[in-house]
């Protein structure tokens, strides 16, 4: 009924024994009314003075607008510490999101975090503010009418007393029911939003491949399907509603038939007979109520436990932070035995398997291997994303790291990944991406130096174009060629981590753009993943990868014409490049 996770919740403790309060004074304001109801009732049976009645009535009034206050109280405080806990929630399951980094995200599929953060929360609310004072009401309400009922007249009291283990015997048995499909329900509405983001993220590939009427059709079954599980769901909710209803109704039935006998022969006055009858039906109603919102509440329940799920994932552990004065002409970096395995590979298969690297000063290193080799792997290794496996040796001058998550390496490292995400922003805000505080002439200098000056004469609003999601869309190439004046416009960071950043580029035009990235990296620390030959001959050391391991290491004099992985490479990739290449 209840998760226990809620028990964890800061305050809980305070609140339930609010709560409890509030519910008590109701339940007491029920008999109240119940009882002021029956008195003035008695009083008008027994053909008394109207006078006689006022005092009843006055109990009665009194008692049901305390009634209904204790309601709006409720209301409030639950309303109130279930919007406070989800304000608090939003922010610490997106820090943890942004902590556990795109391959959580990757691995779990975008539309279903979307589903928590967004849906997820709002269902956890409604959860917390409709299960905590139905939980106290279903306490004091049935306690306080029952010890009241059983005062005034046992044998009521007693079939209250016997139908209420019935009535919870039907609950659990329906309950149980309702949540095994309301689990599967919650998992297809997953499925279905990863489905729906999914196609929506790929619809140019799939309109491209003319398949857009398949997924169509993929969306609608997988609608489909949602729409059945919900109904069955809805079913199970409304017979256990109905049954609900049938029991109460017949439990109020027999006390009320069995009270009618009683007053016929005499064996019982009016006034606990009517008092009984009263309470009855509001013995059950918190119940009734409970089984009412049951399915409402097993929605926010699976919300709270996918939260949760998020929640408990461990962070990537944390590196100490070191006190590294950043990267110099001396400074060095020693990988060894590095090994790094995605979490959902096949055991055994690593995407990186024993990485041995020395990095020195302002060394310019290539990283080269066929597609799928773990160029990127190794990249987003260097880059933080990825932690290594243990056992993996990483020296970085003096320090002595377990990963590259540190805020001191991050701080010097200038990462273009392979497709470059645009911000929805300008054009130089997306430049200023590193260096907020950037001035607009350096903005200008380096989207000059990254090339892009052609294109943006041709854009009315130049750099203050807004591009990215939503907005004006741009190619492969102007997304790389931002990316680039991202790392031109910092003169900070010392390390550049590439990764195929001309990819998208024609091979005439990344010509220009090496003219001005050259000086760049001279005095920086690069690593480059490259498929492109001509940028060997510049490179201090050249790195071959094969099936994540290094086959090949060594200055492109000592590699070229060994006859060993790098000369396999390079014939393979021939043709036009093998013509620009000159070795
Ligand atoms: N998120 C991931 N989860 C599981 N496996 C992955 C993931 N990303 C990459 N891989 C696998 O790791 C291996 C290395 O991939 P990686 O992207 O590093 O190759 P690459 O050398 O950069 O290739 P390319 O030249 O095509 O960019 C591949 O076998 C790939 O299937
Ligand atoms: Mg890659």
């Amino acid at each position: 009924m209840i998760d226990k996770s809620l028990l964890k919740f800061p305050h809980i403790r305070q609140k339930m024994l609010l709560l409890a309060v509030l519910s008590f004074v109701q339940a007491v304001a029920i008999v109240g009314q119940a009882v002021g109801l029956s008195r003035a009732l008695v009083a008008i049976w027994q053909l008394q003075k109207l006078s006689a009645l006022w005092k009843p009535m006055l109990v009665f009034f009194s008692a049901f607008i305390l009634r209904q206050l204790m309601d709006v109280a409720k209301n409030q405080v639950a309303t109130h510490y279930a919007d406070a806990n989800v304000t608090r929630l939003r922010p610490v399951l997106q820090a943890h999101l942004f902590g556990l980094g795109p391959a959580y995200l990757h691995r779990h599929g975008t539309g279903s975090i979307v589903t928590v953060l967004i849906d997820g929360l709002d269902e956890v609310k409604t959860y917390i503010q409709t299960v905590l004072p139905k939980m106290t009401d279903m306490v004091f309400v049935p306690l306080l009418t029952l010890i009241y009922v059983t005062y005034e007249n046992w044998l009521s009291g007693l079939v209250l007393f016997i139908m209420l283990p019935l009535i919870f015997f039907f609950m659990a048995i329906l309950g149980l029911a309702a949540r095994a499909k309301s689990n599967q329900q919650y998992a297809d509405f997953t499925h279905l939003n990863n489905t729906f983001v999914d196609t929506i993220l790929g619809l140019s590939t799939l309109k491209m491949l003319g398949v857009a009427k398949d997924y169509e059709k993929d969306i609608y079954s997988v609608s489909e399907r949602f729409r059945k599980k919900t109904m069955s769901v809805i079913k199970v909710a409304l017979t256990s509603t109905f049954a609900l209803d049938f029991f109460t109704t017949l439990a109020i039935a027999i006390i009320a038939v069995f009270l009618g006998y009683r007053l016929i022969d005499g064996g019982i006055v009016l006034y606990p007979a009517l008092v009984s009858l009263i309470l009855a039906p509001e013995f059950f109603l918190p119940i009734r109520q409970f089984g009412d919102d049951y399915h409402a509440t097993l929605n926010g329940k699976n919300a709270l436990a996918q939260v949760n799920n998020v929640l408990a994932e461990p962070l990537p552990s944390s590196q100490p932070t070191i006190s590294w004065a950043g990267w110099r002409p001396d400074s060095t970096l020693q990988l060894d035995h590095v090994n790094f395995r995605y979490a959902d590979a096949a055991k055994g298969i690593n995407a990186l398997t024993d990485i041995q690297i020395h990095a020195q000063g302002m060394e310019k290193i290539a990283v080269v291997g066929r597609s799928g080799s773990g160029k990127s792997t190794l990249l987003n290794l260097l880059a933080g994303f990825n932690q290594p496996a243990a056992g993996s040796r990483i020296m970085l001058d003096d320090h002595s790291l377990n990963g590259f998550n540190t805020p001191a390496w991050q701080d010097q490292i200038s990462y273009i990944p392979q497709a470059p995400y645009i911000f929805s922003a300008t054009i130089a805000d997306n430049i200023r991406f590193y260096v907020p505080q950037a001035t607009p002439d350096a903005v200008q200098q380096a989207a000059a130096g990254a090339g892009l000056t052609d294109w943006l004469n041709e854009l009315p609003e130049g750099l203050a174009t807004m591009i990215g999601e939503g907005n004006r869309g741009i190619s492969g190439g102007q997304a790389q060629r931002i990316a680039l004046a991202r790392v031109l416009v910092d003169r900070q960071r010392r390390i550049l981590l590439f990764d195929e950043p001309t990819a998208h580029l024609d091979i005439e035009t990344e010509y220009d753009l090496k003219q001005t990235l050259l000086p760049i990296m001279h005095d920086h620390l690069v690593i480059f993943a490259t498929h492109r030959l001509h940028w060997l001959p510049d490179m201090d050391q050249i790195i071959v990868l094969e099936h994540g391991r290094i086959s090949e290491q060594g200055t492109l004099s000592q590699l070229r014409g060994q006859g060993g992985a790098l000369d396999h490479l390079i014939a393979e990739m021939g043709g036009k490049q093998h013509a620009r290449f000159k070795a």
